[in-house]
């Protein structure tokens, strides 16, 4: 099966007010894990950032994962970047009254404050961007956090040899439906998935950490097409 993909615009795909309305069903469906993730991806931040800690969420449509931090670490604060309207105001409805700790940025990284952040994620989103633009998006984050922060990024991320990629994408939709989701829509979202995603292995994924200027990428989430990892923003020598 050939691995070209053709662009979409995934941005317009998620401002589609009836995407938009359905969207916090998809992920607990489509992520094994999902809960979970965001429970360690709040520890991990944790273990390196302070009591009171600024987060930078890039891809914060839908405020799940803001939300999830938020109720876990009262005491952060955040700014949710993210370019599709719909989206960020999915965001604000999910977040309620945590919302006063969140600021909500319509954009991309660099329409994001220039910080410097004590943590970020970015999180079910670099999936979307092709490889250049990920490395871009990963250095803009590693320039806008304080040395030694960390970064949790996590994403569909698995292994691209020949036979490979359709084999795990069956995988994704059948875990999808065996979760609950209509069968049409996961196949649908399969191959959407196959026909437009630059899916990345999870090693060059890591590289792209690393070439943005991560130190210490570790892999802490593999769950069927999808990764996770801790990094920290490289300590200038
Ligand atoms: C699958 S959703 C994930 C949302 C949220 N992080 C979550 O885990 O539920 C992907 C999000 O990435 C956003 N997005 C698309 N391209 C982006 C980019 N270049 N930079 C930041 N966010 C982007 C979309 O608008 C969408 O809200």
């Amino acid at each position: 099966m050939s691995t070209e993909t053709r662009p979409i615009d995934f941005v317009a795909a998620f401002s589609n007010p009836e995407a938009v309305a359905k969207y916090t069903e998809g992920p607990p469906r489509f992520v094994p894990g999902f809960t979970d993730l965001h429970r360690m991806t709040g520890i991990l931040l944790a273990e390196h950032a302070p009591r009171d800690a600024k987060v930078l969420v890039l891809g914060a449509g839908g405020g799940l994962e803001l939300k999830a931090l938020a109720e876990a670490h009262p005491q952060w604060t955040f700014v949710g970047v993210d370019p599709a309207g719909p989206m960020l105001d999915l965001a604000k409805r999910t977040l309620g009254p945590l919302g006063e700790r969140v600021e909500l940025v319509r954009g991309y990284i660099e329409d994001a404050p220039a910080g410097p952040f004590d943590a970020a994620t970015c999180l079910l989103t670099l999936h979307f961007l092709p490889p250049d633009e990920r490395r871009r998006t990963a250095r803009d984050i590693h320039a806008r956090l304080k040395p030694g922060a960390p970064f949790v990024a996590a994403h569909s991320s698995f292994p691209q040899g020949p036979g490979e990629r359709a084999q795990w994408l069956s995988r994704y939709a059948a875990f999808a439906i065996a979760s609950g989701a209509d069968p049409e829509q996961a196949n649908g979202a399969k191959a959407a998935v196959a026909a437009s995603l630059s899916t990345l292995s999870p090693e060059h994924d890591e590289a792209i950490l690393r070439e943005a200027g991560f130190s210490d990428v570790n892999l802490f989430f593999a769950a069927f097409t999808w990764r996770g990892w801790i990094a920290r923003a490289t300590v200038p020598k």
